[in-house]
């Protein structure tokens, strides 16, 4: 998958080096390539931001630097998806990660300050696929967190990212959509808490059973809203059995 990147802070994607990512990189599953904005900033300041038409608090950048910028990108590209981080956008979910890992090709735009003149996201929705997304109800100072968390959670979906596949299935958010399950392992008994015995069965029905019960009443404690109708409640007596 080919990423570019435009942010007036290119340092801030050094991390991309690390880890998973970093071998992604260097093995050639993943291709990012990190621009900086100002390059296409031409006065003296290289100066990327302006008053807000209408008035009121805050900067707003400046449309010709990112026109510049995406025409330079869009170009050479075939068929990309042009992301818009922002907190006004659609709400980026684990399905979106999926949506987004079947992609060749993804630009995301890091705005900062008040956000970017509307001007650029409609004229890039002219000629690209364009979405704004948001990573959460709350309102972070630039787009590049908000890029790094959706590049992350698209990138370890791509096949060949993670070394055994099976291990993302089991995952919150995945699947039946329910809160992950509690893990354990050695030693057995750690500072006076032991492990749940059925895990120590080796009966793997009842580990099964064990899990899903468990992965209910966490739904059910702190994210009730994501159960669904047939999902079954503490009355059926699916909840805490061992
Ligand atoms: N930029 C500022 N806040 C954001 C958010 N919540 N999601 C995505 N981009 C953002």
């Amino acid at each position: 998958m080919r990423v570019d990147i435009v942010t007036i802070f290119p340092a801030f994607f050094d991390v991309l080096d690390l880890s998973l990512m970093g071998r992604a990189r260097s093995n050639g599953v993943l291709d990012v390539r990190i621009h900086d904005l100002r390059d296409h900033a031409h006065d003296r300041h290289r100066t990327v931001d302006d008053t807000p038409y209408g008035g009121g608090a805050g900067m707003v950048m400046k449309p010709e630097p990112w026109g510049e910028a995406l025409d330079a990108i869009l170009a050479d590209a075939d068929d990309p998806l042009v992301v818009f981080p922002s907190p006004a956008g659609q709400v980026f979910r684990q399905s979106t990660a999926h949506e987004l890992s079947e992609e060749q090709h993804l630009v995301f735009c890091c705005g900062r300050y008040e956000g970017i003149d509307q001007r650029v996201i409609d004229d890039t929705a002219g000629r690209s696929r364009t979405m704004m997304l948001s990573i959460g109800d709350y309102v972070l100072n630039g787009g590049e967190s908000a890029t790094m968390v959706v590049l992350e959670a698209v990138a370890r979906l791509i096949p060949g990212m993670v070394g055994n596949p099976e291990s993302l299935l089991h995952e919150s958010h995945e699947q039946d959509g329910l809160l992950e399950y509690p893990v354990y392992t050695k030693p057995s008994s750690w500072r006076g808490h032991d492990v749940p015995p059925v895990l120590l069965s080796g009966h793997h029905g009842r580990v099964g059973e064990w899990r899903h019960a468990q992965q209910l009443e966490r739904t059910r404690l702190v994210r009730p809203e994501l159960l669904r109708a047939e999902d079954p409640r503490p009355a059926d007596g699916e909840i805490g059995r061992e």
